[in-house]
């Protein structure tokens, strides 16, 4: 697996997560509730989930693959250690497909949220996933997902220029939720959430936020 390092996104996505719109972090907040014991989050960026893990979530381990945004992120959990002491939040390097050592399962529940669109390879992600889980564990995401009509269009369309590229390896027309059922998982809950209005031509825009549990 090549390292994941994008210098210039990691920057923008800092500055971003700085200024994130109350409609993104109630929806981190959904993703998180109810959540206890052990959880993995992959590809935690600058730790803008930590803030919003209930008490009854004992461990945290965050996995990020980027050095500057897993500094940041570590910044965020002693933070949030000093907050929250019942919660311990542990930041190590690596990346989905190839969890480190130092994310050995197995967990009550994996957090996935806007990085399956990222990650080079969501089959061997989401195995990894599997595999971390213990049987009937969750998996949690919030996640920017394909749409279908014009939308669609211009995600297809975004994908095959400038958008990965500009984006740290975003794709926007990732069937998410199909790969999540397709690779042991059952759908527990779902709903659909929009980012911007329908008529916005903002290929980001479709999101899903919803738990899985891993079947077997
Ligand atoms: C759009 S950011 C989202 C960050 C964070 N999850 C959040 O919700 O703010 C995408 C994240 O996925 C990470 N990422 C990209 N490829 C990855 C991989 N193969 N394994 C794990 N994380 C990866 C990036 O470094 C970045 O932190």
């Amino acid at each position: 697996m090549p390292p994941v390092e994008h210098p210039l996104f990691s920057r923008v996505w800092s500055w971003a997560m700085r200024h994130e719109p109350g409609d993104v972090v109630r929806g981190r907040i959904e993703l998180l509730e109810g959540l206890s014991g052990r959880v993995l989050e992959v590809g935690a960026g600058t730790g803008s989930n930590f803030p919003h893990y209930p008490a009854t979530v004992r461990e945290v381990v965050a996995v990020e693959p980027d050095r500057v945004l897993r500094e940041e992120a570590a910044v965020a959990a002693a933070k949030c250690e000093t907050a929250h002491p019942e919660t311990r939040i542990r930041v190590v390097d690596g990346t989905f497909e190839a969890l480190p050592d130092d994310a050995a399962g197995p967990f009550d529940a994996v957090v996935c949220a806007l990085v399956l669109c990222s990650v080079a390879d969501v089959p061997a992600s989401l195995a990894a996933a599997h595999d971390a889980l213990r049987p009937g564990g969750e998996l949690r995401y919030y996640e920017h997902v394909a749409t279908d009509g014009w939308l669609g269009g211009v995600q297809r369309a975004v994908d095959a220029t400038f958008w990965p590229r500009a984006f740290g390896g975003c794709h926007t027309h990732r069937d998410t939720v199909g790969a999540i059922h397709g690779a042991g998982f059952e759908p527990v809950r779902h709903r659909d959430v929009r980012m911007a209005p329908r008529w916005a031509p903002v290929p980001i825009a479709p999101i899903a936020l919803g738990v899985a549990r891993r079947a077997d």
